[in-house]
């Protein structure tokens, strides 16, 4: 039977993770978030002490990675590991080597009814030929809020306006790199995720249930 994939792209606090766990409970599919490959590889690279500008170091360390993990993990989660994660997400060879590794994991588990994958380039670089893709859109200043709320209510410290200028820089990385820029992918159905999470999902339900 043919694996189904569902992409999630979409700017960064924009809701991917909470919209892929949904579909992931509600339709049985798997949910696999392509940003924690990029943080493992970042929690290496600043253990091992790797120069990130120095490209040849980076290609060795590579070689001597056979996978990495998709589990979630509280330890990948801090501002180190997303600053190292988005530096060394430009590189082109980096990507390259992250994306066989999701080729390989959905290859390998034959076994499994379908995918939902989120990211920067799932629906425009890495599964082009996915069943549904979907982009994600919110605001940045509803975005920030609701990161700001997030990191209150964990008992965290944290500034609106430092938060609302961190994830307008990241757009603009994400947008403008040369490899891969999150852009809308060609078919996929633009979300507004500026509302109720209720509304989200009305708007995603009869895309999915057209694919089942
Ligand atoms: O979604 P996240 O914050 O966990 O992603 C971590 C970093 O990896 C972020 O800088 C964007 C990058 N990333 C990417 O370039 N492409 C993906 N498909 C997923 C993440």
């Amino acid at each position: 039977m043919k694996q189904i994939i569902i992409t999630i792209d979409g700017p960064a606090a924009s809701g991917k993770e909470k919209i892929s766990k949904y579909i992931s409970n509600k339709w049985k599919l798997k949910h696999l978030d392509s940003g924690i490959l990029y943080r493992r590889l970042a929690l290496i690279f600043l253990k091992d002490k790797i120069n990130l500008k120095n490209k040849n170091q980076i290609k060795k360390k590579l070689n001597e990675i056979e996978n990495l993990s998709f589990r979630k993990s509280k330890v990948i989660r801090n501002q180190e590991i997303s600053k190292v994660a988005s530096e060394i997400a430009v590189y082109s060879f980096v990507r390259i080597f992250i994306n066989k590794l999701q080729f390989k994991f959905v290859k390998k588990n034959k076994n499994i009814l379908g995918f939902v994958i989120d990211g920067r380039d799932i629906g425009s670089v890495v599964f082009k030929k996915a069943d549904l893709k979907l982009y994600i859109e919110v605001n940045p200043e509803i975005r920030a809020k609701r990161r700001y709320k997030q990191l209150i209510d964990s008992g965290e410290k944290s500034i609106y306006q430092k938060i609302l200028k961190d994830i307008k820089l990241r757009d603009i990385k994400d947008k403008t790199r040369k490899e891969s820029p999150l852009v809308i992918p060609k078919g996929a159905h633009v979300i507004n995720n500026n509302g109720s999470f209720l509304n989200t999902v009305k708007q995603i339900k009869s895309f999915i249930t057209n694919i089942l």
